[in-house]
């Protein structure tokens, strides 16, 4: 099972080495975008009737396919799975399963959308949003490399987690790895709201408050993580560029969507996403990319990627990548990423992400699917969280509803004259 980046095209081989962080990054003067992706799975798309989707569709998830490379069995695949999801239950009170989509007629006619409305609902996902399906793909291959004894699980068990993060992610870091009984360090900013920080300490991680020094720049998060990662810590965050199996995790969330679009006979035109670090958005593009690719729905459909006018570095990327060869932009990281030069803000404070970590692959996704990004007004991301609440009753928060404030903000753009496919996901705490 190899993994290889997208930016030098180096490759490792997962049972031997750790396929996080591209083996060339930081190395100075290089300015290539790197990101390990899983060589492409070519299996046919599932149609198990398994309700985790980590048992629905292994056979599409590198973990899996290394497993069975090192002559794991199916038992042991669901046993390990199943293992995880029972400890999720006893710390989360939940664990994976396909989560509800659902066609959201009252919301699209208050919105006066033509096109009909899908909401897909992840705020009663593990820990209360899709980020755990990122990390659970990063546990599940640590486990697989565990069970397997593969060389590169050589002393994994005496290496901590780190993730840098103090909202949605950092809990669904927390709640994986106490399920997986692994010590975990959150590194957060000093104004982290204390809720959060009481639900990590709960969870049994340790917090690592993280001061801006007056000698650097970046967010002093990032910086003190990736020492800890220097250091050996094992990068459990969410973000491509630091480990690229976690975007992986999230594909499943397309796999469902495909496939629920294609049993209700629905084929979606446009996907708002909304779009912080960029990996959700990447894995989408890769989830529905796969499942067109292996006939589990008729094609992908456009993706629009959302962001707000505090802090919108992806809309900046694209527009100067223009007609660009991607394949050249990805050698050339800073002429379009960089981190947004005024302090981020919003009432969708968790897509603040300084740095779309992730754009190469958002900008790749858009590209191939005739997508483009929009930038949304913060009355519009108000107006679609007070909406959503009143229309569907689904409880996600303003973050969480931003991708619907994207196509708000186009009602009248030709695409809408066709399914649109939103993501609810951030329960409000
Ligand atoms: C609810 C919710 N939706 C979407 C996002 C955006 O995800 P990404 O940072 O992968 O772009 C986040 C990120 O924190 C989030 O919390």
């Amino acid at each position: 099972m190899h993994f290889r980046c997208h930016g030098c095209g180096a490759t490792v081989d997962a049972g031997d080495a750790l396929p996080f962080r591209c083996p060339n990054a930081g190395v100075a003067g290089n300015d290539i975008d790197h990101v390990l992706v899983a060589e492409p799975p070519d299996a046919v798309f599932p149609r198990g009737a398994e309700q985790n989707p980590f048992l629905r569709y292994r056979t599409l998830l590198s973990p899996y396919r290394l497993a069975r490379a090192a002559g794991l069995t199916e038992a042991v695949w669901t046993e390990i799975v199943e293992t995880l999801d029972a400890a999720l239950v006893a710390v989360d009170g939940r664990g994976f399963r396909i989560t509800p989509m659902a066609e959201q007629k009252s919301l699209a006619a208050a919105l006066g959308f033509s096109g009909p409305l899908w909401i897909k609902d992840e705020t009663g996902n593990v820990s209360g949003s899709h980020k755990a399906r990122h990390l659970m793909g990063v546990m599940l291959y640590l486990r697989v490399l565990e069970r397997a004894k593969l060389p590169a699980g050589d002393g994994l068990r005496a290496r901590r987690l780190a993730i840098a993060s103090c909202g949605n992610a950092a809990l669904a870091a927390a709640v994986i790895a106490r399920a997986a009984d692994w010590p975990l360090d959150v590194f957060i900013p000093t104004d982290a709201g204390a809720a959060v920080k009481q639900a990590l300490q709960d969870l049994g991680a340790g917090i690592a408050v993280c001061e801006r020094r007056p000698d650097e720049t970046g967010d002093p998060c990032v910086l003190r993580f990736r020492e800890a990662v220097a250091r050996g810590a094992i990068p459990f965050g969410v973000q491509g560029t630091e480990n690229g199996l976690a975007v992986e995790g999230a594909r499943t969330l397309g796999f469902e969507m495909a496939e629920e679009f294609s049993a209700a006979g629905v084929a979606p035109a446009v996907l708002y996403v909304q779009v912080g670090g960029g990996a959700l958005a990447s894995a989408l593009a890769q989830g529905f990319e796969i499942a067109a690719r292996l006939g589990g729905v008729e094609k992908a459909p456009k993706l629009i990627a959302v962001q707000t006018v505090g802090c919108a570095p992806l809309a900046r990327a694209w527009n100067k990548l223009d007609r660009l060869d991607l394949t050249a932009a990805a050698r050339h990281r800073s002429r379009f990423m960089w981190p947004w030069e005024t302090p981020p803000q919003s009432l969708a404070t968790g897509i603040l992400d300084d740095e779309t970590y992730d754009w190469w692959a958002v900008a790749a996704g858009m590209r191939a699917s005739g997508g483009r990004p929009v930038v949304v007004e913060e009355d519009i991301v108000a107006r679609a969280h007070n909406l959503a609440r009143l229309h569907t009753g689904i409880p996600a928060s303003a973050t969480g509803t931003a991708g619907l404030a994207g196509a708000m903000s186009e009602m009248s753009a030709p695409d809408l004259y066709g399914p649109i496919a939103v993501i609810f996901s951030g329960v409000e705490r």
